[in-house]
């Protein structure tokens, strides 16, 4: 498939994804989600590491387009919604770390497309919001679910019910971000993370992704046993041998994902 709306960028291990629409702030129409799930669906194993940014200095992603959203019908509705919830649930279920470097406005299903990333960093312009309510309508793209996930219910229903934007050092004190960068040092900081990442052993950074995101919906016996099976699945694994053993031999590991 060829990408109009989607910029890519390898270095390394780590795959820097920027997705560009600059006349709408970046905004999601269908075409874009549908090169979002193209491009998710056809990621290998060369990509350890996945950084998703918004084009331009303003804007990470203003939201789900309007001007298409304005003339559905509920159907339409509803296919809209599932279209960006599936394109959001496999990047969220994707077995590498992706990191979201918010680099201005995240409203509505920009928001949720950070919501769906593992960690948040963002510019010290960056703007948060679900202000879909103004619009006649709920979060649509999986927003219900992961916001209060993250920041708890009273503040996600509070965001939620009066569709307001908060600012960077907002969003870093209720955790909805983990730092905040000035504009220029953003993807180099993203960058410096992913490469920290990129230094250990892949497979248990998955199945430890795995483990905290399936152990987050099951209760604390069925979330502990997940992670004790996880657990016991690294010691299959030649990265355990070869970082164990660099450890005892006082030596760097090196792993193959393997
Ligand atoms: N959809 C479609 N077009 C959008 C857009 C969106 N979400 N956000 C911005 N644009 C367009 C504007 O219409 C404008 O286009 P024109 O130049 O043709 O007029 C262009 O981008 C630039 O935007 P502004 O002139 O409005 O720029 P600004 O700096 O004055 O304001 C903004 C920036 C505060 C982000 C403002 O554009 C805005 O409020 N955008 C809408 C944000 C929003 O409501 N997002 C939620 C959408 S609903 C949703 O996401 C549902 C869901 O959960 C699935």
């Amino acid at each position: 498939m060829e990408y109009n709306y989607l910029k890519i960028e390898h270095k390394g291990g780590i795959t820097i994804l920027t997705i560009s629409a600059p006349k709408t702030l970046n905004a999601l129409n269908s075409g874009i989600l549908k090169e979002l799930g193209d491009f998710v669906g056809k990621l290998d194993a060369s990509t350890r590491v996945l950084i998703i940014t918004g084009d331009g200095e303003k804007s990470f992603v203003a939201g789900a387009d309007i001007s298409e959203m304005a003339h559905l019908n509920e159907p339409q509705g509803v296919e809209f919604g599932r279209l960006g919830a599936q394109v959001f649930r496999a990047i969220e279920t994707l077995p590498i770390p992706v990191i979201a470097a918010v680099n201005g406005y995240a409203l509505g299903g920009g928001c949720e497309l950070a919501m769906a990333c593992d960690i948040r960093i963002c510019s010290n312009n960056a703007k948060f919001g679900q202000p879909e309510v103004g619009l006649g309508i709920i979060p649509g793209f999986s927003g219900t679910y992961r916001l209060p996930k993250l920041i708890g219910q009273g503040y996600a229903k509070e965001m939620i019910y009066t569709g307001k934007a908060i600012r960077a050092d907002e969003a870093l004190r209720i955790g909805l971000v983990n730092a905040v960068y000035a504009p220029e040092e953003l993807m180099g900081k993203a960058m410096e993370m992913a490469e920290m990442m990129l230094k250990n052993a892949p497979v248990a950074i998955s199945l430890a992704k795995q483990s905290i995101n399936e152990g987050y919906d099951l209760d604390a016996d069925g979330a502990i046993g997940l992670e004790n099976k996880l657990f016991g699945k690294c010691f299959a694994t030649a990265d355990q041998k070869e970082g164990m053993d660099a450890f005892l031999n006082k030596r760097e590991a090196t792993f193959k994902g393997e």
